[in-house]
């Protein structure tokens, strides 16, 4: 029996297209003159960000770091959503390897607070002169089941941002989902920030690859940043190849994906109303409350794995799943029906235990 992996849309192999242009690829060395086939990947993401430049890095976390630490100074700090991924799942690089100074900032659904933002903006590091600040959004976000920010948000936070004298750097890994949702060019969700990064390697299905985009000079600092990271790679046209197939087909379908976490939410609650709020979701990210039937998230996802579905699990109570290129109606159906199977099971099972 073939998994049905919903554990994220990072799992997407690459279409046959993207294997033609790869192995078509002009290539050229990235770590010395350039490859032209990540050139023109560049030019693309530029492009289609609306900023002046971009730099192709190996992930989503490598763009993160390289944005921030090309931004700021030692000392200086960063201000973002208390669940931000930055924070969550990038093991503190922020800290570790740039030195910088970190304050979550409270928010519902993946939306700072904008008055808790100017307050911290106010009384930190930079109200007093000692370093500057950085401002980070995301969208799509990660920890708040995929919601978009809204663009009156990011443009509040931007203006914010700007008055106190504050860079913003945006992580948009899931940049066209986001577009894609809020029926908008990516370069409209861009404008509310100096410098944007996303992934090429989800939702989109090119193997490998994140894009930073901002203004040039930032952009030739990111350079510097990403080699002394081990960042530059040789003939990396080979991979970026795929990601220009990626740009160029597979934004419109990701609208595909979100109709697919729909469903999926709106079977899930027909389970139990206590297990997600359908009209919460907005793209390919479902994050589902399991503590209503007391068993632990992890014993929920090695139970659901027997059943042929695999899902995430974070936390005590909390599963996650992604859909994408991949998943299909009859697959969404087979999930929803696995995780009645387990909600029937563990109910039978806490009959029998307050019975014995
Ligand atoms: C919001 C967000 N930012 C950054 C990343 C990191 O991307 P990567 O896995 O390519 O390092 C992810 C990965 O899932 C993400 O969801």
């Amino acid at each position: 029996m073939a998994l049905i992996d919903l554990r994220s849309d990072t799992v997407t192999h690459p279409t046959e297209a993207m294997l033609e242009a790869m192995r078509n690829a002009e290539l050229g060395d990235d770590g010395r003159e350039g490859d032209p086939t990540v050139r023109r990947l560049e030019a693309l993401a530029a492009e289609r960000t609306g900023k002046q430049a971009a730099l192709y890095l190996p992930s989503g976390t490598q763009a993160n770091l390289i944005a921030l630490l090309s931004h700021t100074g030692r000392g200086s700090e960063v201000l973002l959503h208390e669940g931000a991924h930055i924070i969550s799942y990038e093991n503190y690089g922020l800290s570790l390897l740039g030195s910088l100074f970190y304050r979550p900032i409270p928010g519902r659904r993946g939306a700072m607070d904008v008055a808790a933002l100017e307050n911290a903006l106010g009384s930190g590091l930079s109200a007093k002169g000692l370093a500057p600040s950085l401002v980070c959004m995301e969208t799509t976000h990660n920890n708040a089941s995929g919601a978009v920010l809204p663009l009156e948000h990011m443009a509040a936070v931007y203006k914010l941002a700007r008055r106190h004298g504050a860079n913003v750097h945006t992580d948009g890994a899931r940049l066209f989902n986001a577009a894609v949702a809020l029926g908008a060019p990516a370069e409209r969700i861009a404008q509310h920030t100096d410098t944007i990064c996303f992934c090429v390697s989800k939702g989109l299905s090119a193997p490998v690859g994140s894009l930073l985009c901002g203004p040039a000079e930032l952009i030739a600092r990111a350079r510097h940043f990403r080699r002394m990271t081990g960042g530059s790679m040789r003939q990396s046209g080979l991979l970026a190849a795929a990601g220009i197939v990626a740009l160029q087909t597979m934004v419109e379908r990701l609208a595909e994906d979100h109709r697919s976490a729909r469903q999926l939410a709106a079977g899930l609650q027909r389970i139990d109303a206590s297990l997600v709020d359908a009209g919460e979701i907005e793209t390919n990210i479902v994050r589902v409350e399991v503590s209503a039937s007391r068993v632990p998230a992890a014993q929920w996802s090695a139970d659901l794995k027997a059943l042929g579905v695999w899902a995430g699990d974070y936390g005590a109570s909390q599963l996650r799943f992604v859909t994408h290129r991949h998943i299909g109606a009859q697959q969404v159906e087979a999930a929803i029906a696995a995780v009645g199977t387990l909600w029937q099971r563990y109910a039978a099972s806490a009959v029998t235990r307050s019975a014995a």
